[in-house]
């Protein structure tokens, strides 16, 4: 249990890594909170016309995720598929609520992403054709994510085969419902019709 618990924290403190923020002030971009929907994550970094730094930070994002499951790997050889499961939610949540953003993070989409590719390749290569597709079709980056991270669930019953009382299937929920909670606003924005589609700047409305 203690060898969990220390894979949970370091999950966490994985994710918690703000690489929008970084990158974006690195590059002398400034505060990425104080641009576009105030997001950190990699399609607010699109909205500074910064094509190469969204691309990093949705590469770095997805990475850390992957990487957490990675660690669990390493570290507990075996109650293997309980910890990968536990250090992808941490990871999410480190993410959303990173601790040296005051708990004001992201929305976990990328990390969410690179850690359901390393927890099951096919299933996290689905989810992110979901996403693709949905945000290609409607221009709307949230609305790709939403229709992505929903269906997830879905997706691994059917046509993945995950047991409903897998640690992977309970990883998959949660992350799910992480990442749907915190759209919210963008939900409502796409209701209102007012989301911003790709391309296109918002100065208000995180
Ligand atoms: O990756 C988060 C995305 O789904 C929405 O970001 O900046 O439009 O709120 P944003």
């Amino acid at each position: 249990l203690p060898l969990m618990a220390a894979v949970g924290f370091l999950s966490y403190l994985i994710g918690s890594i703000p690489f929008g923020l970084v990158l974006t002030a690195l590059s002398g971009g400034g505060d990425i909170r104080k641009i576009g929907s105030g997001n950190i994550g990699a399609t607010n970094v699109l909205r500074t016309g910064n094509k190469k730094l969204a691309a990093g930070t949705l590469a770095l994002d997805g990475t850390k995720g992957a990487f957490a499951v990675f660690c669990a790997f390493v570290l507990c050889p075996f109650h293997t598929e309980a910890a990968e499961a536990l250090a992808a939610a941490c990871a999410v949540a480190g993410h959303c609520f990173p601790v040296w953003l005051k708990f004001r993070g992201g929305k976990g989409v990328a990390t969410g992403l690179g850690a359901m590719i390393a927890l099951s390749p096919a299933i996290g290569l689905c989810c992110c054709a979901m996403w693709l597709i949905f945000a290609r079709a409607t221009r709307i980056s949230s609305a790709g994510a939403l229709v992505a991270f929903a269906t997830l669930p879905l997706v691994m019953i059917w046509p993945g085969h995950v047991p409903f009382s897998s640690p992977l299937y309970l990883a998959g929920v949660l992350i799910a419902a992480l990442i749907i909670a915190r759209h919210h606003t963008n939900i409502t924005r796409i209701f209102r019709g007012t989301e911003p589609r790709i391309g296109q700047a918002r100065t208000t409305g995180r």
